[in-house]
């Protein structure tokens, strides 16, 4: 038999990373819940054109895409936001505004696989259509926020721009698409000689040359500055003035900006207003990011409809977690192994285990028919936190033997006594 493992980039969980990532998943469900918004599910196959269409080269280039066998070009999904697109042009077309949506799973990409990079990978998304107000922005990094902080994820930092500013100077310039793409792409890379040179007005790159040289720690400071140098550009101004709105929302809810990125543009070809990513000191890989994209809903056929939204990378969070030195909550629920000491114990074995499991322990019930010794073992291996042993004589008293397995003592205990004494 040839030695089978996962294909390069895939990864096998295994139980603890499984636990770790639903843990992660189930709190991201609780930001859907607490901030309204409903969830949906959607096919991981899509069509290789919806996935392709609108969202940039590095992803396009990356896509797991072949043809099924009704000779159909499909691809696997590599993020949700074109699969929601789809939805709100089509069979939510008339659900009421704004409409906020959440989707967890795995989406795919053809990356070079390193340490928080993977080809399957998890991502939470939010999307919230229908509101091109600066609260529907503010919503975005509130939540992820909101996520990260019940997490228990300390230090993390937002980075934020707007790429309406950089696009304004570009469209009032009258600076074609391609060539836009282009500079926006390489100053993203801060690669800005490059990304100048493909300019042909001195102003322009002035401007620009500007906005880059922008710096300084008050957030607030860098986007009046940002506003001034942009003045003669109308719909650069606005993105500014749209820019320092959201920040005062964010900023007025206790969430704090770190960083602003008047250059920044996120490598995805639909955004249209803010644009932002969230990290940690220690990963330089962003743990989540969004943003705003007024214009892709018309362009894949739907009613013209603001939208803004984020994902966040969940394998990457669980990474910095376990950086951090986090400890799941699960760590502090006491873990049990009951087992009976002869065959016709069994079924009183199994009653205690219910019992205890209805009382919110975790119990497992020796299944093997093993001597103790050999179950001590296993429970210890398993680093369970107590034994209990079904002997005859001490049921006949109604009693079991509760064995720590960290203190290595054991005692008999009266059954009705048994939680109490678990819990001292
Ligand atoms: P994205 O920045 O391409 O945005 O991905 C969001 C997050 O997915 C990243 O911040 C990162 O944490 C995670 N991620 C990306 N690539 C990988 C990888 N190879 N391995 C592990 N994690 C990865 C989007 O996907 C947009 N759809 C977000 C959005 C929603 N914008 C508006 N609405």
């Amino acid at each position: 038999m040839p030695d089978f493992k996962p294909v390069r980039g895939m990864r096998d969980l295994l139980i603890e990373e499984t636990k770790q990532l639903n843990l992660i998943i189930s709190n991201a469900r609780k930001v859907a819940k607490y901030y309204n918004y409903g969830e949906v599910t959607t096919p991981i196959v899509e069509s290789h054109e919806l996935v392709s269409a609108k969202s940039s080269d590095e992803i396009r280039n990356r896509m797991f895409t072949f043809q099924d066998l009704g000779d159909r070009t499909v691809a696997l999904r590599p993020e949700f936001t074109a699969s929601i697109v789809r939805l709100v042009t089509t069979v939510l077309k008339k659900a009421p505004r704004p409409m906020r949506l959440f989707s967890v799973g795995s989406v795919y990409r053809y990356d070079e696989p390193q340490r928080g990079r993977y080809r399957e990978f998890w991502q939470s998304n939010y999307e919230l259509m229908g509101s091109n107000r600066p609260e529907a922005d503010a919503e975005m990094i509130l939540l992820t926020s909101y996520l990260l902080k019940s997490l228990g994820l300390k230090n993390y930092f937002f980075k934020v721009g707007h790429i309406g500013i950089v696009k304004g100077i570009l469209d009032q310039e009258q600076v074609d698409e391609k060539t836009q793409k282009e500079v926006l792409h390489l100053m993203d890379k801060k690669e800005y000689a490059e990304a100048f040179s493909q300019l042909k007005k001195d102003n322009v790159k002035s401007v620009l040359q500007s906005l880059v040289e922008v710096k300084g720690d008050d957030i607030f400071k860098i986007t009046e500055e940002m506003r001034l140098q942009v003045k003669d550009y109308s719909k650069a101004k606005d993105a500014a003035i749209n820019l320092i709105e959201i920040l005062k929302l964010v900023t007025s809810s206790g969430c704090s900006i770190d960083s602003i990125q008047p250059t920044f543009s996120r490598g995805l070809e639909y955004y249209t207003g803010l644009i932002f990513e969230v990290q940690v000191p220690e990963l330089e890989i962003s743990l989540g990011g969004g943003g705003r994209y007024d214009r892709l809903i018309e362009l894949f056929g739907g009613i013209s409809t603001p939208a803004v939204g984020v994902a966040h990378g969940l394998d990457r969070i669980n990474l910095a977690l376990q950086i951090q030195g986090f400890e799941s909550g699960d760590k502090k629920i006491k873990k049990i192994f009951v087992i009976p000491i002869s065959e016709d114990l069994r079924i009183k074995a199994l009653n205690i285990a219910e019992e205890l499991r209805n009382s919110g322990l975790f119990v497992e019930l020796e299944v093997m028919g093993r001597k103790v010794g050999k179950a001590l073992e296993y429970a210890n291996k398993l680093k369970m936190d107590y034994a209990i042993i079904a002997g005859k004589s001490e049921l006949k008293e109604g009693s079991v033997v509760l064995r720590n397995l960290i203190k290595h003592e054991q005692t008999t205990v009266k059954l009705e006594n048994l939680l109490k004494k678990i819990q001292e």
